[in-house]
């Protein structure tokens, strides 16, 4: 008899471990790249699916073309991309059941702007690849492949990131951060300011950020693209400087726990990775060893 109940609840078992498919990520390439570059995100692709069999990889396409979609990472409006992807993942059948989220720079802070404001489908873990959560104050290294785009980009800031021309036609003055101008940033400042709080407290931000597994946040410890590379871990400048960088655990938006970050810190639910390299330099190993867990 025992063994009969046994040998049930086993195939009961079997039943349900044969229906679980893997849960799909969703992954937002960062400036200057494009979904499908097979040495970017077409190998991160094509390596997760090698490792979790059956796993449905989604890599955001942000226009019609390759060549679209690289460009609107420098020229379309952050709100805009965030509410076409918002579009995008609530109408894919295969996200219904919820999602991993995996963004690549830029891509890292987009992708928690899709968490705080589209909760459906869920995110579980949140996976920011050198994502800069408090903005960027310059891009010593440009990357990207067309060098008269970077200098075109530097040019504008140097114009005026916050003026509303810039603003509304440069993705990077969205996240720019200036430390010596916190009031301008505040209130000129696209998207950041929006997603940090910045302006006023959104509970709804609050609430879908907190709602979680984990928010992993991967940062490259030799970084030379980001100012501050402190950003990756959600850290920046003290303000009025721009020569000493303060943690999170320091930062306002932490101590008046503006985004739920120091009740997420508490619960365990931040996770801070390093690693050694220049932005976006990691191995294989490193990222089956460090990253593959979050996505099981
Ligand atoms: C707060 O954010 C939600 C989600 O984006 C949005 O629907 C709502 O309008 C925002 N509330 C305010 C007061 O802006
Ligand atoms: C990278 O940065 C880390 C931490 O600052 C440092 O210990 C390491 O020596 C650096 N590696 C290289 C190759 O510069
Ligand atoms: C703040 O975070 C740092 C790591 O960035 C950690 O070493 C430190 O203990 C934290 N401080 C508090 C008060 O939690």
């Amino acid at each position: 008899m025992a063994s009969i109940r046994l040998f049930v609840s086993f195939v009961l078992l079997s039943g349900a471990f044969c229906r679980m498919e893997p849960v799909p990520l969703v992954i937002w390439h960062g400036m200057g790249d494009s979904c499908c570059n097979p040495e970017s995100m077409g190998y991160i692709k094509k390596i997760v699916e090698k490792k979790i069999p059956g796993i449905y990889v989604l890599s955001l396409k942000i226009g019609s073309t390759l060549i679209e979609d690289m460009e609107n990472s420098f020229f379309k409006n952050v709100n805009d991309q965030v509410t076409l992807v918002c579009d995008m993942l609530a109408k894919d059948p295969k996200l219904k059941g919820g999602y991993n989220a995996m963004g690549f720079s830029q891509g890292g802070q987009f992708l928690r702007a899709v968490v705080q404001r589209c909760p459906t489908p869920p995110i579980i873990n949140l996976i920011s690849v050198g994502g800069q959560h408090q903005g960027v104050y310059g891009f010593p290294r440009c990357p990207g492949e067309s060098s008269h785009i970077c200098d075109w980009i530097r040019k504008m800031l140097d114009l005026g990131a916050y003026t509303k021309e810039v603003q509304d036609r440069l993705v990077q003055a969205q996240y720019w951060h200036d430390p010596l101008n916190e009031e301008e940033y505040r209130k000129k400042s696209l998207f950041l300011a929006d997603i940090n709080q910045e302006r006023f407290v959104n509970t709804t931000y609050k609430k879908n950020l907190m709602s979680l597994n984990k928010f992993v946040m991967v940062k490259f410890l030799n970084d030379t693209m980001v100012d501050p590379p402190a950003s990756e871990w959600f850290g920046y400048y003290r303000s009025n400087q721009a020569t000493e960088t303060i943690p999170l655990n320091e930062t306002l938006l932490y101590t008046e726990d503006r985004l739920g970050l120091m009740e997420m810190d508490q619960a365990g639910k931040l996770v801070f990775l390093g690693v050694e390299g220049d932005h976006l330099h990691f191995s294989k190993d490193w990222f089956y060893k460090n990253i593959l867990p979050f996505l099981q």
